[in-house]
């Protein structure tokens, strides 16, 4: 379906307001092992906050109202850091401890606003997504990956909705990565643009082999689909690994919806690898000046050191 007929669809009464969003955190986290053998990637802690909550609060900014956590066995945790911590809570009320106090209200979702459910077995991202096609029903939603997250002075899911709100359809969000990084990412290929930062996607490609990527713009882990999605999961093959592929589904949608690109403003960490999980933490520790003061003169001092371990 091209822009123009989109639009139409639009206004014809199709759209509706983005309402929920499902973070899938069932994933077994294997590169971050032993340190995911009792606690979830999710849980691992970027300055003070675990990476998790960097997530909902994008969501909760773009207006999300509802969050789905897609967990595994071993996630229970998670559900705990999202609800009110009763004891801890008295203790620090009884001890005057008021910062600490409205810094965890701060955090905590409304009650009622989360659900859980469960993906069973680890089959995959796109049956991670499918496991939530009840609590979701009939309207269109966002999907936020919770080990990518984003720095931005507008929240990055809200940039998105912005689009969603003149466009209707299914948005990704994309960034720039180097000519000789394509192949490790989901890669888009661009049709007619729709303003400065967004266009509208004709195909996409998972890991294209080197040198054949149709444009260097990765797919970052933050999606708004229609509800359509969920047909096709419930009979999508398995694809690459042997997972059933959000990606797979995703373009048997583009056969008959509008997708469109969102080259957002901000700086993205990918959590869910050693080096993107550092370096969030250096440059979220940048942000308080005086973590600032103490990191500067210390990442100074690792500048003079060799690379390779003596
Ligand atoms: P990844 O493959 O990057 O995460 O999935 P992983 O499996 O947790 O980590 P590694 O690769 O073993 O270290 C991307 C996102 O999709 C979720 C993961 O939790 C992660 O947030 N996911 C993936 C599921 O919820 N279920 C799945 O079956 C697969």
């Amino acid at each position: 379906m091209n822009h123009s007929a989109v639009l139409q669809h639009w206004k014809a009464g199709m759209k509706k307001t983005i309402r929920k969003a499902v973070l899938p955190v069932a994933g077994l986290g294997t590169r971050f092992l032993p340190a995911t053998k009792a606690v979830p990637k999710e849980m691992l802690t970027i300055v003070d906050r675990p990476i998790i909550q960097y997530v909902v609060d994008e969501a909760r900014a773009a207006g999300i109202e509802h969050i789905v956590f897609v967990t595994g066995r071993n996630k229970q945790v998670i559900e705990d850091h999202f609800d009110m911590a009763y004891e801890l809570e008295d203790t620090l009320k009884a001890r005057n401890k008021t910062a600490a106090l409205e810094l965890l209200e701060e955090h905590r979702p409304q009650p009622g606003s989360t659900s859980f459910t469960r993906q069973q077995a680890p089959l995959g991202l796109g049956h991670a997504i499918w496991c939530a096609r009840d609590i979701i029903g009939d309207e269109p939603f966002a999907i936020l990956l919770p080990d990518m997250i984003i720095k931005s002075k507008v929240s990055c899911l809200k940039q998105m909705v912005d689009l969603y709100d003149q466009t209707g359809g299914n948005i990704i969000a994309v960034e720039e990565v180097p000519d000789d990084q394509t192949h490790n990412y989901g890669v888009v290929e661009l049709a007619e643009k729709i303003n400065d930062n967004a266009s509208r996607i004709s195909n996409m490609v998972e890991k294209p082999a080197p040198g054949t990527a149709p444009s260097n713009l990765m797919i970052t882990g933050r999606y708004i689909l229609q509800p359509q999605i969920f047909d096709l999961l419930s009979h999508q093959a398995s694809g690459a690994g042997g997972e059933i592929q959000l990606t797979d589904s995703m373009l048997s949608l583009m056969q008959d919806q509008h997708f469109a690109s969102v080259k957002f403003e901000g700086t993205s960490y990918d959590c869910g690898s050693k080096t993107g999980f550092l370096t969030a933490n250096i440059a979220f520790g940048m942000d308080d000046p005086a973590l600032a003061e103490d990191l500067v003169p210390f990442m100074r001092e690792m500048m003079q050191r060799p690379i390779a371990a003596e």
